[in-house]
């Protein structure tokens, strides 16, 4: 008889699971058995993204194209996933991006759409969903994060690292929240990943020039995130290198930290 995989019988939603990162987090869920449920704007993706996984992996996946920066789409996606009989028992928050450019040369309604996408949309789609994962003793909270989110500011880039502090703050609280409940919240940080976060972004030519030594592949930082929400660890930065960087960023003198991110960020713009 086939062993029971942790999946079989539950349901995945990924935001941002059009491209990158969140396209190898479904995978990486797919291949553990489960159902899922994909969400972006660009439907064409989703789709082409949907068949591949329904082929490789033999799951059920629906997709749902929404733009998160729609103050109301988190409640549109829990309305229509409530509609289709949908029940999520992991939610990974990965849609997101960076703004780059110095902060008052940028518009502030790309500001606000950018709080919107990285900020509130994880914590609404959390607050919509939590209760139906701790009413049925299970749930998987995944909240892509950055190992930016543990790094002085970016000059340039200036909300993208206290958006991801606050995801990985959020995730250690819920975490704690969330004990004896058999719901699991983590934070991951990735650092330099293969996506199509960079071209976005506008950063390709700089980032080009860091050291492969530094750079993960996506479906690397998928199965790292699916081991550390299994253990239930609160916060997890993937990769070696990644996990050197946040130590000696934690120990060295803070004086010291700050000169040596910013003349990186100075030198190669580049940002993660
Ligand atoms: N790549 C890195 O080096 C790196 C490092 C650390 C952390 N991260 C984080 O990893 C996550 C995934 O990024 P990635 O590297 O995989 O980048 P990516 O390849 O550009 O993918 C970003 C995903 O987010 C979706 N998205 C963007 N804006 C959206 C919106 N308004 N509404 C709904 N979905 C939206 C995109 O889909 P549509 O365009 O179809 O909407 C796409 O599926 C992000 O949170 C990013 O901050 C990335």
């Amino acid at each position: 008889m086939a062993r029971k995989r942790e999946g079989d019988g539950r349901t995945a939603l990924v935001t941002g699971g059009s491209a990158g990162i969140g396209e190898a987090l479904a995978h990486e869920w797919a291949a553990h058995g489960f159902n899922l449920v994909l969400t972006a704007r660009r439907e064409d993706r989703l789709i082409k993204t949907a068949e591949e996984i329904r082929s490789r992996h033999g799951v059920q996946v629906s997709i749902i194209a929404e733009d998160l920066a729609d103050p109301a789409a988190p409640q549109r996606l829990a309305d229509r996933l409530a509609a289709e009989n949908l029940t999520i028992d992991v939610l990974i928050n990965n849609a997101g991006y960076g703004v780059a450019g110095r902060f008052h040369t940028v518009p502030w309604d790309d500001h606000a759409k950018f709080f919107q996408v990285l900020m509130v949309a994880p914590c609404a789609l959390t607050h919509l969903l939590l209760p139906g994962m701790i009413q049925r003793g299970y749930g998987r909270i995944i909240n892509i994060a950055s190992l930016a989110g543990l790094l002085p500011g970016s000059p340039g880039f200036t909300l993208y690292g206290g958006s991801k502090s606050h995801l990985i703050r959020f995730s250690q609280a819920l975490n704690a929240e969330c004990a004896g409940t058999g719901v699991h919240v983590t934070a991951i940080n990735p650092g330099f990943t293969f996506s199509e976060f960079h071209d976005v972004a506008g950063v390709r030519k700089d980032v080009s020039a860091m050291p492969r030594f530094m750079w993960q592949s996506a479906a690397d930082v998928a199965r790292e995130a699916y081991r550390a929400s299994r253990r239930n660890k609160p916060v997890h930065t993937t990769g070696r290198v990644n996990r050197m960087i946040a130590w000696l960023a934690r120990h060295l003198p803070q004086g010291l930290v700050l000169r040596l991110t910013q003349s990186r960020n100075s030198r190669g713009n580049a940002r993660n």
